[in-house]
């Protein structure tokens, strides 16, 4: 039992208390619906929790992409929108915040990571080539799979063990890369995805180490490296904490020093970098930046906005600076390995070590009498919000779609349900509360049924597939 004079959350974690750095200035009320009500919502969802509205949802742990607070400097910077069609100077802003802060030349703007990503794919990849990744994420596959790219997994084997304790799981096993390259020829290989930290993997982080036999490697046979950087401050985070030599520079150098290694990247602004929407892409080299400056405008709009109007290319510039902040990104990261470290308390099996932006329950272990066919993670997902109102969401079979080639489901050897904390949102009481949803889940697992998939859309199935409960019209 806890001792009851262990009054602060530090104190009964063995350590000093920190705190956010940050006070609240503007608040947004949210309500818990009944528990009737929430089944309700969830039949019309389909068990998918995408499908839910959002007022009917307690605390929205869905994703942190897009639902991070801005600061009152960027909201600031939404007034300092200069939406001239052409030549915005928020644009040169916001290429000037990337030139600065990742150090490549040439930046062109995207309403979104996948429009980036689409683009990069496009224009990159011949048909047949091969991309091999530190793990899939989803949108980014299907791109380089529409593309004509054949996707190969080059992740180290431990990021696929939940309970392997390797501090940079979303290394690249860099044999598996010269395996790959001899096995097809360094021609067929159309550039090495690397993303920075790997979400699917449950948010680990790549070592500068690995990042710089990496580059080796690729230089060896000509072959250029595409950051996914997304996440890479938090990466950056995680180097200066685990990597020894590196506890003594800034964020921002580490992330500087880390896109070094990289000849471009393409990132999802809405994370990191804490606007509700934006993207980008850069490149160091200034042909493929004429392709992609080309081909930007006939899917998103001109080079210098991309997609997004200029309060939002500067409300991004301004995110990216504050991004790096030593202050924040502790408190972000600390808070996600609060919730953590509750459940870890409680025995519920989790992904180790808890990554960067989200607790991954580990729903084969948390679910064992439910095939990985009748979807763990997504059961866990409904019913945590089933129990609680906490909306999290799948990331195993359904996120991991079909085989083009044979048409079956893949079956990944991860099957999570993600609980992602949105930046600068939530305080350590939803961490709580979100802790003992988990909890109630937990107890009542051996009643839990798995689920059957009703409605099967063609790509990135698990944004609107649909559900029923097994023992339902069976
Ligand atoms: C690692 C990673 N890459 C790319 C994307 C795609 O970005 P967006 O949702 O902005 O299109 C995401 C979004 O979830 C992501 O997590």
């Amino acid at each position: 039992m806890t001792d009851p004079t262990l009054r602060t959350m530090g104190q009964q974690l063995g350590r000093r208390s920190w705190a956010e750095p940050w006070k609240i200035k503007m608040v947004e009320p949210i309500y818990m619906i009944g528990r009737g009500e929430r089944a309700q919502a969830l039949e019309k969802a389909g068990y998918n929790t995408f499908l839910l509205r959002s007022e009917d949802v307690y605390i929205d742990l869905l994703t942190d992409s897009g639902t991070s607070a801005m600061s009152d400097r960027q909201w600031a910077g939404i007034m300092m929108g200069d939406e001239a069609y052409a030549g915005s100077r928020n644009f040169y802003n916001l290429e000037d915040a990337v030139q600065t802060f990742c150090g490549y030349r040439y930046v062109v703007p995207t309403h979104q990571g996948r429009a980036a990503e689409q683009l990069v794919s496009q224009t990159v990849i011949k048909p047949g080539q091969y991309v091999p990744s530190n793990m899939y994420f989803t949108t980014t596959r299907l791109h380089q799979e529409l593309a004509g790219g054949i996707f190969v997994d080059v992740i180290i084997d431990e990021a696929h063990d939940t309970l392997n304790l390797h501090p940079f799981k979303g290394d690249v096993d860099l044999d598996k890369v010269r395996e790959l390259v001899k096995q097809v020829g360094p021609e067929n290989i159309a550039y090495v995805s690397l993303a920075g930290t790997v979400n699917m993997a449950g948010g680990q982080p790549v070592s500068m180490a690995n990042v710089r036999a990496l580059r080796e490697v690729c230089d060896s046979y000509d072959i250029r490296i595409y950051l996914d950087a997304t996440r890479m401050v938090e990466n950056a985070f995680f180097i200066q904490d685990r990597e020894s030599g590196w506890a003594d520079k800034s964020i921002a150098a580490i992330l500087k020093e880390f896109c070094s290694y990289t000849d471009g990247a393409w990132m999802s602004a809405k994370k990191d970098s804490m606007v509700n929407i934006g993207g980008w892409l850069a490149v160091n080299d200034y042909d493929l930046f004429d392709a992609l400056r080309n081909k930007v405008v006939i899917y998103e709009g001109l080079h210098t906005y991309g997609g997004m109007a200029g309060r939002d290319m500067e409300a991004l510039a301004i995110g990216i600076a504050e991004s790096v902040q030593y202050d924040h990104i502790y408190s972000r990261v600390s808070q996600v390995h609060y919730l953590g470290d509750l459940l870890l308390n409680w025995g519920i099996p989790i992904v180790q070590p808890v990554g960067g932006h989200a607790v991954f329950v580990d729903a084969k272990r948390f679910y064992p009498h439910i095939p990985q066919d009748q979807f763990p993670a997504q059961t866990l997902a409904a019913q945590l919000y089933l129990d609680s109102g906490i909306r999290g969401m799948e990331r195993g079979i359904v996120s991991a779609g079909r085989d083009p080639n044979t048409g079956d489901h893949r079956y990944p050897a991860l099957e999570l349900t993600r609980l992602a904390v949105p930046r600068r949102v939530y305080t350590q009481a939803h961490m709580d509360v979100a802790s003992e949803a988990v909890k109630a889940a937990y107890d009542s697992r051996e009643q839990t049924r798995g689920l059957r998939m009703v409605y099967e859309p063609k790509q990135l199935r698990f944004f609107q597939a649909r559900f029923e409960p097994i023992g339902i019209h069976s």
